[in-house]
């Protein structure tokens, strides 16, 4: 979908379908009356009869007679004006989209809403535009019936000549965000017999070729030498060899000492190995590399909003795989850190990728802070559900940052407790931590284990086991992958970039 910003000063007809969003009690301004006298008054017809009465969530439309733009109107109810909220503007904004491609329209125009003492006019823009592009996503590359979109272009008007800066600079924004999502839910989407750690690889050469990040990947010698002992355990009876992602964008030349570490899960395939899934959980697995995906959009993201900050991102991407070279239950395995670990499930995979991929980030790559992106525990779906992410923090500023930038993205975190005294739950009789904590407290032992190969560093860690995988259609979200924490971390770094 084309965004373009438009200057207009007058009603004339730009697009097949013009939006219209209304607060409760709808009131016409100057403008729309002498609007609503061109098309016989159907606006104060829908109003008078309270047939639309400008509701949060209520949608109206009507065809206009004749073959001049516009075709149609809707409208569209953004609730009481002092209760709006971007996430309201979002669901809105989709829902009228929505409704343009029922319509079969081509193209469609709206004024930006929602300019409150909370809201800036760029954060509105920015979530009208997100929410247009995202819930028009669908993955369907595989359907031999797909068809082209039908909307092909949104126009964002401006009646006068204030704030153009700021409305496309929040168009921009969300556009690339949005590219971004929907690059990360192709990478979800896609089925593990396609998406293998190489393809992986080569999407994140492909997706950050004209940008100033580095790109290194290493097979399975270098891992090697590098003793990633615990992320070669879990790749081991895989036939497709691991690959280990890094990505290094240096936006801030002038304090080349702070380096942000980004470390994504990167599961392209997650059957559980000898600790074997049942098919039930199986299916949805070639999903366990969401972290990766979110974590690699948001350098596309990052740098292409040439954000001044230094981040290396690394991936230790690979399959949970089962054969005569799986790991076993009950094996002790190295780590690159040089600690022990004793394998008590060999579905706990992730957080034995994540931790070699921690420590390669702080020892060889100097990174100051770290956040790490996983699905990772089943147990966050029966703590937390399928909307709110589970978060682990060591420091709690870093957290309040990303609380920060959850408030503008719209995501949905929950802190749980890195609840120290739970450690014993992680103690092993034969080596110096288990990779499983027992039956109760799956997320927050998970993050203790992770939080064991941190050292000093601030952290964050965000279990996207339930948020990464929807399995139900909701207003900017199709079934299947979603891109969660992608927006979160590109607001979280712009926060902490140097510009701020
Ligand atoms: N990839 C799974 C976690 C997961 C579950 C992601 C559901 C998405 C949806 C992870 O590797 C896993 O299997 N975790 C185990 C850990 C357990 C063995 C301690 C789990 O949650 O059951
Ligand atoms: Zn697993
Ligand atoms: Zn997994």
């Amino acid at each position: 979908m084309d965004i373009r910003v438009v200057y207009k000063s007058s009603f004339e007809p730009l697009s097949d379908t013009l939006i219209l969003p209304f607060y409760e009690g709808v009131e016409l301004s100057d403008r729309l009356i002498s609007l609503d006298d061109s098309i016989e008054s159907m606006i104060s017809y829908f109003v008078r009869e309270e047939i639309f009465t400008g509701k949060y969530k209520e949608i109206e439309s009507f065809r206009l007679p004749g073959e001049e733009n516009p075709k149609n109107i809707i409208l569209a109810g953004l609730g009481k004006e002092e209760e709006l909220t971007l996430d309201k503007i979002r669901v809105i904004s989709a829902r009228a989209i929505k409704k343009a491609i029922a319509l079969k329209s081509k193209s469609a125009e709206i004024h930006p809403v929602g300019i409150t003492s909370e809201i800036s006019i760029q954060e509105s823009v920015r979530a009208l535009v997100e929410s247009s592009i995202l819930q028009s996503y669908s993955f369907d590359k595989y359907k031999s019936d797909r068809r082209d979109p039908v909307l092909k272009e949104l126009n964002i008007l401006h009646k006068s000549k204030n704030h153009p800066k700021e409305i496309e600079a929040g168009a921009m924004e969300g556009k690339l965000l949005a590219e971004c999502t929907v690059f990360a839910r192709d990478l979800v989407n896609e089925p593990a017999n396609f998406m293998t750690p190489k393809k992986l690889a080569d999407e994140t050469y492909k997706v950050l070729e004209d940008t100033d990040v580095d790109i290194t990947v290493y097979g399975i010698e270098k891992i090697k030498a590098l003793k990633m002992e615990a992320y070669m355990s879990v790749s081991n009876a895989a036939s497709n060899e691991p690959q280990f992602i890094i990505m290094k964008y240096t936006g801030n030349q002038s304090d080349k000492d702070q380096v942000f570490g980004l470390v994504g899960k990167g599961l392209t395939y997650d059957s559980g190995g000898l600790s074997l899934k049942p098919t039930s959980s199986m299916i949805d697995m070639k999903s366990d590399m969401g972290g990766a995906a979110s974590v690699i959009g948001a350098m596309a993201a990052i740098s292409k909003a040439k954000l001044p900050i230094n981040v290396v991102a690394v991936i230790a991407a690979c399959e949970n795989m089962i054969g005569p070279d799986s790991y076993r239950p009950g094996d002790i395995i190295g780590s690159m850190a040089g600690k022990t670990i004793e394998v008590g499930n060999t579905d706990a995979e992730g957080r034995l990728t994540l931790v070699d991929a921690i420590h390669y980030v702080i020892e060889k790559e100097k990174a100051t802070m770290i956040l790490d992106i996983a699905t990772l525990t089943g147990a966050v779906l029966s703590a937390l559900g399928t909307e709110i992410t589970g978060v682990l923090s060591n420091d709690d500023d870093f957290y309040q940052k990303l609380q920060g930038a959850c408030e503008l993205s719209g995501e949905k975190i929950w802190r749980l407790p890195a609840y120290g005294p739970y450690n014993k739950l992680l103690k092993s009789d034969v080596a110096d931590m288990k990779n499983v904590g027992g039956k109760y407290a799956g997320t927050i032992t998970a993050g203790l284990f992770i939080k064991k190969f941190v050292q000093d560093k601030p952290w964050i860690h965000m279990d996207i086991a339930g948020t990464s995988w929807a399995e139900k259609v909701s207003d900017c979200t199709p079934k299947g992958g979603t891109g969660a924490g992608l927006r979160s971390i590109y607001f979280l770094l712009k926060d902490m970039s140097s510009s701020n």
